[in-house]
């Protein structure tokens, strides 16, 4: 049946994006101006269990008859809250939740029955990914009693636990399964007319930026001599470059500083980072530069001088020409295409992000939000006292190129 109130049910197993997702239909569906709210299961038990532990991998098993009659409870408690939401102003409930036992599903369609309901089921198929995402859930405030190690063991016992009784949506009547990290639909059955479908659906398959901000590292020695590649320090001007950058973000909340795996961009952060509680800085390797293999370390005159044929050949095709050995433009895309969605599914749907990178990586990743030809990206200008600030979300679209050095 249809009504104009909307119940989205997220199904997925822990850390598959889920809130991520919830909280994005949220921030959208508001922005329209829709009632909307999101009721989450894993608030209600933090609220019910204050002071017990609950993240004990035991209180997840299914053959644990108090921890499920427990769980049961809390689901039921957060269904009557979205119902009543939706008795009241409230136009879209969002369950978020993990929901992925048919009889979990059966309680939803049962309490919800007055609405339309839409299931979203959240997968992340990528193992890396997963485990990058449970080492950040280890870090929060119901694991502070354990050490990391043990905290994500629990966090993956708990996840065994919820597959062993895992059924994928397949009779529901409207529904989306979505690939969380390509934000890409995997299959799909949307029978009745949904409120706010089209929006939902463009939602799910965008990326939302709420705020990132992209830098380049400062000078570094290399810069100076005109070398390519190398992993060199910042030199006394781009130490004073980093400093300015951390003087322009002293008053914006920045949770993920992502960096490549190279000292001039760790440098940068770690300079914007000093004395800060806000900053958690994870250092990507997608977002390396460009690897110029046999030419690592040469000037570019050098190149011309002693490998004509290589800079003939790059200076033809920037876009494709590989180096021997390394990488080119177009072998960096997909790289650097998984570096962006990473980031940005690490960092949930956090406000401000900010990557700081390196000259052909940053242009990948400004094509990657504004389209350009792709004989036209290896010439992205892309200064070192400056950074870019993006913004894009349903509602709002920003690009911009903010000088932090006078
Ligand atoms: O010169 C700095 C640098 O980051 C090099 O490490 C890299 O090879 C180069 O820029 C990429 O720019 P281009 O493709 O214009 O040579």
């Amino acid at each position: 049946m249809s009504s104009a109130k909307l119940v989205i049910a997220m199904v997925g197993l822990p850390a598959s994006g889920k809130s991520t997702v919830a909280s994005k239909i949220a921030q959208c569906l508001a922005a329209e101006g829709v009632a909307v709210r999101v009721f989450n299961n894993g608030d209600v038990r933090r609220e019910m269990l204050a002071g017990q532990d609950s993240a004990s991998p035991e209180f997840y098993s299914p053959a644990n008859r108090e921890g499920a009659a427990l769980r049961e409870k809390i689901a039921r408690i957060n269904l009557e809250r979205a119902a009543d939401y939706l008795r009241g102003g409230g136009e879209v409930a969002v369950l978020d939740a993990t929901n992925v036992s048919a009889q979990r599903r059966r309680v939803i369609k049962q309490m919800m029955a007055g609405h339309t309901q839409f299931f979203i089921e959240c997968v992340n198929p990528d193992p890396e990914l997963l485990a990058a995402s449970i080492s950040r859930k280890a870090k929060l405030p119901e694991f502070s009693h354990l050490p990391q190690e043990q905290a994500e063991q629990h966090f993956r016992e708990r996840i065994g636990y919820y597959e062993t009784i895992y059924t994928p949506l397949a009779d529901e009547e409207n529904f989306v399964v979505l690939d969380t990290l390509d934000n890409r639909i995997l299959r799909e059955r949307v029978q009745a007319v949904l409120p706010y479908y089209r929006i939902l659906r463009d939602l799910l398959v965008s990326d939302w930026v709420r705020s990132l901000y992209l830098a380049r590292h400062g000078e570094t020695a290399y810069n100076l001599e005109m070398r390519i590649g190398g992993d060199s320090d910042l030199t006394a001007r781009g130490m004073v470059q980093a400093q300015a950058l951390a003087w322009a973000f002293k008053e914006v909340p920045l949770p993920y500083v992502f960096t490549s795996t190279r000292k001039r961009t760790r440098q940068m952060a770690m300079v914007l980072c000093d004395g800060r509680e806000d900053c958690r800085t994870i250092a990507l390797p997608e977002f390396d530069e460009i690897d110029a293999g046999v030419c690592e370390s040469m000037t570019y005159d050098q190149i011309a001088r002693d490998m004509p044929s290589v800079h003939e050949a790059r200076t033809r095709d920037k876009f494709h020409y590989v180096y021997p050995g390394g990488e080119g433009y177009v072998t960096l895309q997909e790289r650097v295409e998984r570096g962006v969605k990473k980031a940005l599914y690490l960092s949930g749907n956090a406000e401000n992000i900010l990557i700081i990178g390196h000259q052909a990586v940053n242009r990948m990743i400004l094509s990657h939000f504004l389209y350009r030809r792709t004989g036209d990206v290896p010439y992205i200008h892309i200064p070192q006292d400056r950074y870019f600030h993006i913004v894009s979300t349903q509602s709002r679209k920003l690009f911009e190129l903010v000088r932090f050095m006078g």
